[in-house]
């Protein structure tokens, strides 16, 4: 079931966004070669619990930290731990904040030091997928509009999407229903309406978008181990241009 959200939650969502923004902007900083996983888990953590928010990640389904520490071939669900960012890595950073009951949830895949460019350009191409998706949150359109924008995007890039893995709604849930694919037919799914709420997630591979799972239990990794990069935001449906909470 897709919950229609009241002016109110989206505002304490607003509010949700507003934290995770200000919390990413501090990581940002943070990430050199060097630094610690759990360190930047640790600053996620604090910076969050600061504002009056509360990690959404921590404890969802066992999930042992706040943030998602996603290197290179990791696409999604890194798990920061002791080991260190190095020189020339691209590192996704994907960050959940609860404030009063309501959900948001973004991503942002970083260069570490200097990074060659075709790191880089991946990086670009999970952002432009975005946003090429963007294009198609309005209300009238439909789950699959914003499906279809990103595997072309992707596709037009000569990169894959990742199918295993969803974008979602989200709200007083972290996962919410309408799942959101990166991939499928214009014209199909789920109606968007105002009031809606999504977040929108790019999983954009160099390689196949084949994704396997590691013993831990979360790490999501690419099956050929080739880069993999993800760029998220929450955003509402609204009468016009879709609001971005988290940018
Ligand atoms: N942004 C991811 C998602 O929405 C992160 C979830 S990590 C988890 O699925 F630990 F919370 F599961
Ligand atoms: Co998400």
């Amino acid at each position: 079931m897709i919950v229609i959200k009241s002016e109110w939650e989206i505002e304490r969502m607003k509010e949700a966004g507003r934290i995770l923004k200000e919390v990413l902007r501090v990581l940002e900083k943070e990430i050199r070669p060097g630094i610690k996983k759990r360190e930047l888990d640790r600053i996620a953590e604090k910076e969050i619990r600061r504002r009056g928010g509360k990690p959404s990640f921590k404890g969802y389904m066992g999930y042992p930290a706040s943030i998602c520490v996603s290197v290179d071939e990791v696409v999604i669900h890194g798990i920061p731990d002791g080991t260190i960012l190095h020189e020339g890595e691209i590192v996704g950073i994907d960050l959940g904040v609860e404030f009063k009951g309501y959900h948001a949830d973004a991503a942002r895949t970083y260069p570490v030091g200097k990074v060659d460019k075709r790191k880089l350009n991946l990086i670009k191409v999970a952002e432009g997928a975005f946003f090429a998706a963007l294009e198609f949150a309005r209300e009238g359109m439909r789950i699959g509009d914003i499906s279809h924008a990103i595997e072309s995007y992707a596709k037009k890039h000569g990169c894959d999407v990742v199918r295993m893995f969803t974008g979602h709604g989200i709200g007083k849930k972290l996962h919410e229903d309408p799942p959101v694919p990166n991939f499928g037919k214009p014209g199909t799914g789920p109606r968007l309406r105002q009031g809606m709420t999504l977040a929108i997630e790019t999983m954009i591979t160099e390689g196949s978008g084949d994704v396997e799972i590691l013993k831990d239990g979360w790490t999501v990794v690419t099956k050929d181990r080739k880069l993999s990069a993800h760029y998220e935001n929450t955003i509402v449906i609204t009468d016009g241009e879709p609001e971005i909470l988290t940018l």
